[in-house]
């Protein structure tokens, strides 16, 4: 019989707890538990955890029997099932002496997200090494060449020196933009407090960003009112977004690239819940298919990984533009369809 001492107990413990009698029949659990496992009152523990590591650890448990603080402790993985996801959860295993009674108390911790933190960093470095490695194997390779074989040729030197000098730049902005990314990750519960006058900010980033599209003879078109308006923001990474957006779309654009700037004020937009200032790039390039939209402010992510790398990208320019954005109070959209160019737009609240 379920014991209301035992249960009342058990509902103070801020997680799915059970509370295991003889023979490791469930005698207690709280409503925690309940809306993870149901009613399982009266029934054997195992028909609840069939998993062989929560089960070893309560029998191990009930061996070792109180320990030198009256429980003994053991903690085991546990994966579940949250309607298709899975949950994982830390296990904490303890005997328990109350009064007369005697049992074993199982409590869940979800550590689910701390176990996706851990897999996205392993991710994350497994994806830089390779990044690394490829230019830096090039590098060895030339080096050997031009000690061994094109020692004494200097046209082939002149040559090896030319890619060489191309594969450290790659390496230098990939480090650079890593850098960049941590710096505006660490920064991300700040928020900027600078006014800044986003036409002008969009007009010099143009400027700089002129010469690359005419380099292959496309166009950059730009339509920003003319009227000064103003975000609070940090001038060198609303650069940076920008500079990003049009620079992807003079890249990735058609051939020549037509890339359109174009800056509105919008009285009150809903998502922001207040005034905000709206900058579309819009490109005239094959567009994106449909699937790769939400993956592309991911850490790496290219559509065409050779194409991008072949134009010195590193992948990660819309991830730190997705940090910026978020760190503004913003949002980044992107709308595209294949054949139809893309348009990435970011919104940003205005300020008087
Ligand atoms: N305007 C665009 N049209 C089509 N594809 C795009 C466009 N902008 C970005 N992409 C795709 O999204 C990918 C990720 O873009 P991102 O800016 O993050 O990286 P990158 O441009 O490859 O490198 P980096 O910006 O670091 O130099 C690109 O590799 C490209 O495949
Ligand atoms: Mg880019």
């Amino acid at each position: 019989m379920p014991d209301e001492t035992i249960r009342s107990i058990l509902n103070a413990v801020p997680l799915p707890a059970l509370f295991l009698g003889e023979g490791d029949r469930i005698i207690g659990q709280n409503t925690r538990a309940a809306a993870l496992f149901g009613a399982v009152e009266d029934r054997p523990f195992i028909t609840v955890i069939r998993q062989p590591a929560v089960l070893d650890a309560v029998a191990a448990c009930r061996a070792h029997g109180p320990g030198k603080n009256g429980e003994a402790a053991k903690t085991v993985r546990y994966t579940g099932k949250d309607g298709s996801l899975d949950v994982i959860y830390k296990v904490h295993v303890a005997f328990v002496t109350a009064g007369p009674a005697t049992g074993v108390m199982i409590s869940l911790t979800d550590v689910t997200h701390e176990e996706q933190i851990g897999q996205m960093r392993r991710e994350f470095i497994a994806n830089v090494s390779h990044e690394l490695r490829t230019p830096l194997t090039a590098l060895m390779g030339f080096i050997e060449t031009l000690q061994g074989p094109a020692r004494d040729d200097p046209v082939a030197r002149d040559r090896f020196l030319g890619i060489m000098s191309h594969e450290a730049q790659r390496m230098n902005r990939l480090v650079s933009d890593l850098l960049s990314l941590s710096h505006v990750e660490e920064m991300g519960r700040v928020r900027p407090d600078t006014r800044l006058d986003l036409t002008d900010l969009l007009g010099s980033v143009l400027r700089n960003l002129g010469p690359l599209a005419e380099k292959e003879g496309g166009r950059l078109v730009a339509d920003l009112g003319g009227q000064a308006v103003f975000v609070e923001g940090d001038a060198d990474q609303l650069r940076q977004v920008f500079g990003n957006l049009v620079e992807n779309a003079v890249k990735y654009g058609g051939r020549p690239a037509q890339v359109e700037v174009v800056l509105r004020v919008i009285e009150r937009d809903p998502s922001l819940r207040g005034p905000a200032l709206s900058v579309t790039v819009s490109d005239n390039g094959q567009g994106i298919d449909p699937v790769h939209i939400p993956r592309l402010t991911e850490r790496f992510y290219r559509i065409d990984g050779h194409r991008s790398r072949e134009m010195g990208g590193t992948g990660l320019g819309l991830a730190i533009v997705k940090h910026i954005v978020n760190r503004h109070r913003g949002r980044l959209r992107i709308e595209s369809a294949l054949g139809q160019g893309s348009r990435f737009t970011v919104l940003l609240p205005r300020v008087s």
